[in-house]
């Protein structure tokens, strides 16, 4: 999601330590002096891989320009195909409704269409590399594209419809003479939306903090939101996100102070406007609501009768996903990060080993184990802090009085042992050589007056196009501590700003947000600038979003594709044999305007299907190589 870095969340007022705004002086020189410099020089970063370089070459295709196009630029040699646009049915047995193109479908057929705005996905084999299920995220929608007449009106039809665009969907895919289709009807086909029923587990479920008039359980719950990044788990489900959960909830005039620690503002947010229709999502009525999202919600795509669960154990926040490591004695790590300005990158290390068996023999095991936010010192190194309840400052007296108030008030927990405040950690990935690699999209307020100044792991103020951070655990990914390092400063050294310059060994690019390592090594990042910073400032030269692909051994980065106007390009996922890739493009047509206007659906963009009386869509794309041959090579 990327409307406006400006509206992006900011409630990190704790006054932790920042012991980085002590970072020593001498490196505050080098920031200022150079930043090239300081990262491969002082951190060590890229040069510190040259005795990995070697081997064959990773990246063998001819790199695209920046561009300005409403369609998908690809290189020489590929070919880019559009499937599983919003509004298609998903393939539920009797239930095709078809998309009308001047979105006038009801709430009852969005729920068997895939939903808006694409987000992460992963294909699941099913028959070696020509059939499998995709499943997907839709974070959220644009209720001015949604709707006819967009929000002119506005009506319970109209909520169910935009809960309906929202959640998951699942679809059966194959391919047929090197095109691929989307099976309908198939058996797995499924749509997961707001009001989906799903289970939480984990040490908040049934916690005071969890019930609600509706659930007095505390252990039930409707629907899923605001889903972003994608992860999978190696027991064959799927970890999905609830992302900026808190901009669907209409505050009290007085806010608490936990629910102001996590956004939450008087009043109805611009958005969605559901709490009018829908008292669930009026935090003054229903003030727990509100602590029953922010969780990573795990879904068996095989089991298409099966209940979500939210793993209440790996925390709550806004994060943008997660991603799975196994330690070498086969214990599960998860690492996650908040998406929010100055919030924070957290593991859970679980407690028992990964069994056999797939979800049935594995499914409590996201529901025992312990919960780390980082600590990034200014030394190169990083320590991974407890949240366990009775430990350092998490005692009842400071308001933690068990497990589960930690995990609902991890943010507090977090702010009180003294974690390090990040620029915006969006996706994760861990590559071949255990080192784990998050995006840190951007971050204008970093420096700002009254706001964390810059620090050794966020070392650009008023940060416009973000950083990728990678590090490495100590011994196995359980570790307690870590080295750490920038992989990249993503920038355009066409700028003049010092800080928007970059040090990108090869192409150009701002806000890094998609990453996802492929089969050979490859790092692929995704580009999401805003709307309404695209094409001026730091990133006046950078055209439309992008992907593009890194070489970890080298630090060498080439743009792949370019998206259609408005968009912002997310999700990667590819068959096993590499020779299809599967991406998302998210939002093609949005404009800076908080919702697009219904009256002219087409000003940004049509794509893809260019129809005269349609309107721009989230899509997947199938990427194949024209000789059939692995993708990137
Ligand atoms: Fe939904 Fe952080 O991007
Ligand atoms: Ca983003
Ligand atoms: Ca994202």
């Amino acid at each position: 999601m990327a409307k406006d870095f400006n509206t992006m969340e900011d409630s990190n007022r704790s006054s932790n330590p920042s012991i980085h705004q002590v970072s020593q002086p001498s490196r505050r020189l080098l920031l200022k002096g150079g930043l090239a410099g300081t990262v491969t020089g002082l951190l060590g970063g890229l040069s510190g891989c040259a005795s990995l370089a070697g081997g064959p070459a990773l990246l063998g295709f001819k790199s695209v320009p920046v561009g300005t196009a409403d369609t998908i630029t690809v290189p020489e040699g590929y070919s880019a195909q559009v499937i599983a646009a919003w509004g298609e049915p998903v393939g539920l047995s009797g239930e095709n409704p078809a998309f009308k193109f001047d979105a006038s479908n009801s709430a009852a057929e969005q729920e068997a269409q895939l939903g808006m705005h694409h987000d992460g996905i992963h294909f699941f084999s099913q028959n070696g590399s020509t059939s499998g299920l995709l499943v997907m995220n839709h974070e959220y929608t644009d209720d001015g594209l949604l709707h006819p007449d967009g929000m002119a009106t506005w009506t319970a039809a109209k909520v169910r419809k935009s809960q309906a665009a929202h959640g998951v969907s699942v679809i059966e895919v194959e391919q047929k003479g090197g095109r691929w289709e989307v099976v309908r009807p198939s058996p797995w086909a499924r749509r997961i939306t707001a009001n989906t029923p799903m289970r939480l587990s984990g040490p908040a479920a049934g916690h005071a903090l969890m019930k609600t008039a509706a659930d007095p359980s505390g252990t039930r719950v409707l629907g899923t939101l605001n889903n972003c990044a994608s992860g999978i788990t190696p027991w064959g489900t799927y970890l999905t996100s609830e992302e900026n959960f808190i901009n669907y909830f209409k505050g009290p005039d007085q806010p608490s102070e936990h629910e102001r620690r996590w956004g939450l503002r008087k009043g109805e947010p611009a958005g969605y406007r559901w709490a009018e229709h829908d008292a669930r999502f009026d935090a003054a009525k229903n003030p727990n609501e509100p602590n029953r999202f922010g969780w990573l919600v795990e879904i068996d795509p095989f089991n298409p009768s099966s209940t979500p669960v939210k793993r209440t154990a790996l925390g709550r926040g806004a994060h943008e996903g997660a991603t799975v490591a196994v330690t070498k004695d086969g214990r599960a790590v998860v690492y996650s990060g908040e998406d929010a300005r100055f919030e924070y990158i957290y593991k859970f290390v679980s407690r028992d080993k990964v069994k056999p068996g797939g979800a049935a023999a594995n499914a409590e095991l996201l529901d025992h184990g312990t919960l780390y936010v980082a600590r990034f010192d200014a030394d190169g190194r990083g320590r991974w802090l407890p949240l366990v309840q009775g430990q350092g400052p998490l005692t009842a007296a400071a308001g933690f009085a068990d497990q589960g108030e930690v995990l609902v008030k991890a943010r507090q927990a977090s702010d009180a042992l003294g974690a390090t405040k990040m620029d915006r950690p969006e996706w994760i990935a861990v590559d071949a050589q255990g080192w784990v690699y998050c995006t840190l999209t951007n971050n204008s307020s970093r420096g700002a007056d009254k706001q964390p100044v810059v620090d050794a792991a966020n070392p650009r103020a008023n940060n416009s196009m973000g950083h990728i951070i990678r590090w490495k655990e100590d011994g196995d990914f359980d570790g307690q501590a870590f080295a750490w390092n920038h992989f990249v400063l993503a920038g355009d050294p066409a700028n003049e700003r010092a800080e928007a310059k970059g040090n990108v060994k090869g192409d150009a690019f701002g806000c890094p947000d998609g990453l996802w390592t492929d089969a050979r090594g490859v790092l692929w990042v995704q580009t999401d600038m805003s709307t309404s910073a695209m094409g001026k400032g730091d990133l006046k030269g950078l055209g439309h979003n992008a992907m593009l692909a890194a070489d970890p051994r080298t630090g060498e980065i080439r743009r792949f594709l370019v998206g259609p106007a408005g968009c912002e390009i997310t999700g990667a996922t590819a068959t096993p044999d590499g020779r299809t890739m599967f991406i998302n493009i998210q939002h093609p047509g949005e404009s800076p305007s908080e919702r697009s206007d219904p009256k002219e659906p087409r000003k940004v963009s049509n794509w893809p299907d260019q129809n005269p009386n349609g309107r721009p869509r989230s899509a997947t794309v199938v990427i194949r190589k024209l000789d059939g041959g692995v993708i990137g090579t």
